[in-house]
């Protein structure tokens, strides 16, 4: 798989990173870490936005995440449109569908 970091400033400083993975079908979130200090202000956000961009860029089916289960961002990547895809042992495995499939 491909990876690449993104790290988001706010003031000249680094205050988030996201960490992701990709290969030809999807782009995988390996790591997002927003600083204590700036969390709640749509930093998480915009750089699951950016995650999302090079995503559709690539012509990629589908965002995945792993995260623990019980883990309170598991409301964050609701709000984002993620849902449940299945369970891996302590973790939940959450994806977001990028292609519409039509049946007419
Ligand atoms: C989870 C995390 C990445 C979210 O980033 P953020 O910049 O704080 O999130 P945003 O400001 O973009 O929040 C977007 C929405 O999600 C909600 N949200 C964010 N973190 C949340 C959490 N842990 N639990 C519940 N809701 C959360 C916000 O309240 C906001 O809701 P609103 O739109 O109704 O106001 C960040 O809080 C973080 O780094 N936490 C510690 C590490 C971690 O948990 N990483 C993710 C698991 S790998």
């Amino acid at each position: 798989m491909e990876t690449a970091n993104f790290i988001a400033l706010r003031g000249g400083e680094r205050a988030g990173v996201i960490r992701v993975a990709t290969n030809k079908n999807y782009l995988y979130i390996c790591d997002l870490q927003v600083t204590p200090k700036t969390q709640g202000v749509g930093i998480g956000t915009n750089l699951i936005n950016h995650a999302t961009s090079l995503a559709l860029s690539k012509n990629l089916e589908s965002i995945r995440l792993c995260i623990f289960k019980g883990h309170s961002a598991k409301k964050f990547y609701e709000k984002l449109g993620f849902g449940i895809a299945g369970e891996l042992g302590n973790f939940l495995r959450m994806d977001r569908k990028l292609q519409v499939e039509f049946s007419a």
